[in-house]
């Protein structure tokens, strides 16, 4: 038997979800931290990314201008910067340094990413789709690259990293060494 769910809140059956965050760089010359959870791989070939953000949020304002953004993984330890990133706006505040984070310049947009990330994935805005109150970034993956020994075969080594997904709100988790791996035959 189902139950009926409020349709205002689908989104939180469809969580779980990757968390990362978004680097753009800003007019003001700031470069601004978002946490999302609404992204996916749009297509291999062309390599292509989508970000959905608030149409309100500095990080949409400043992907807009600048035409680009770095999406950094960050290792579940940083959960707690990860959430400065998506509870706070970088109109208000300089969230790289209220997360103690370093920045290295990107490799192929002009922005930056943070240095301590597992892996950074780079785009350049080519579309851009309004949504409600939400704007869809589409990018195309310009430049990817991720620490020495931390994959494997298939993708992230649980023994040597730990990734965070988002659950909702303050909830999230963490998918570990202690995860069982389940490969199908
Ligand atoms: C774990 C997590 C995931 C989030 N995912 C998204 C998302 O996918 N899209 C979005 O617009 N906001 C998301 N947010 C909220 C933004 O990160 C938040 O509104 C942030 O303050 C925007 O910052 P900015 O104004 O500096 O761009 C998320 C927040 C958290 C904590």
């Amino acid at each position: 038997m189902f139950r009926e769910f409020n349709v205002g809140e689908f989104y939180r059956l469809l969580h779980p979800r990757p968390v990362i965050i978004i680097t753009s760089s800003c007019d003001s010359g700031k470069v601004n931290a978002m946490a999302c959870s609404w992204f996916t791989p749009v297509s291999e070939e062309p390599p292509t990314v989508l970000v959905v953000v608030d149409e309100t949020s500095y990080t949409a304002e400043c992907v807009e201008s600048s035409g680009g953004f770095a999406i950094n993984v960050l290792p579940s330890e940083f959960l707690g910067k990860i959430w400065i990133a998506g509870s706070r706006s970088g109109r208000d505040v300089d969230k790289i340094s209220a997360m103690e984070v370093n920045l290295i310049r990107c490799a192929r947009i002009n922005s930056y990413a943070i240095s301590e990330s597992l892996a950074v994935v780079e785009a350049v805005r080519i579309g851009t789709y309004g949504v409600g109150g939400s704007k869809i970034f589409i990018g195309e993956v310009v430049a990817a690259y991720v620490k020495e020994g931390v994959t494997g075969r298939y993708g992230w080594d649980l023994n040597k990293v730990s990734i965070p997904l988002h659950g909702w709100g303050r909830q999230f988790y963490v998918v570990d060494k202690n995860t069982k791996y389940v490969y199908v035959k």
